[in-house]
């Protein structure tokens, strides 16, 4: 079996699901070959609930890690679930859309995907340079006497 999809099975039993009884596990491999796993950590303030891919990278970033390799997820009843989309938004700050993630389907094997497969088009850094480019005095984009954009009734 897939070394990173048994880490991820492995933490699983760390997983605090009270609420919704699904545990996920998740192991991240770095660019340099260390792991990080997270398992989902729920709160009965529903909305405060950490994801286990959440968990992971943010205990790599912690340990000064941002360049990684790729993400395994496994759930307790190994459907093959996949990052959610925060996750996966969480994912593409630190990753390309080459990066792979596999999920667990139990007997069926894994399915393996691209981040830039789950998440087309995302938002990035770019995105936001590009934008304060478009904005800056004197730039194409500068706003003027034409532009409607900020204006209100
Ligand atoms: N969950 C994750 O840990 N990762 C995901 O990306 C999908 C959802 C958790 C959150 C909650 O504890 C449970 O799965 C049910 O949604
Ligand atoms: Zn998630």
């Amino acid at each position: 079996m897939d070394a990173l999809i048994e880490r991820a099975r492995e933490v699983l039993a760390a997983a605090h699901v009270p609420y919704s009884e699904y545990r996920v596990g998740a192991a991240l491999r770095t660019a340099d070959g260390e792991l990080f796993t997270g398992c989902n950590i729920e709160n009965a303030n529903y909305s405060n609930s950490l994801h286990a891919e959440e968990v992971a990278i943010g205990t790599a970033v912690a340990a000064g890690h941002q360049e990684f390799d790729r993400l395994a997820v496994s759930s307790g009843v190994r459907d093959g679930v996949t990052p959610c989309g925060m996750c996966r938004q969480t994912l593409a700050e630190f990753c390309g859309d080459d990066f792979t993630i596999i999920c667990d389907c139990g007997d069926d094997g894994v399915a393996t995907y691209t981040l830039g497969e789950l998440l087309p088009e995302t938002i990035s850094a770019s995105t936001l340079t590009d934008a304060a480019d478009h904005e800056r005095p004197g730039s194409a984009g500068e706003a003027g006497a034409s532009d409607t954009r900020n204006q209100h009734d």
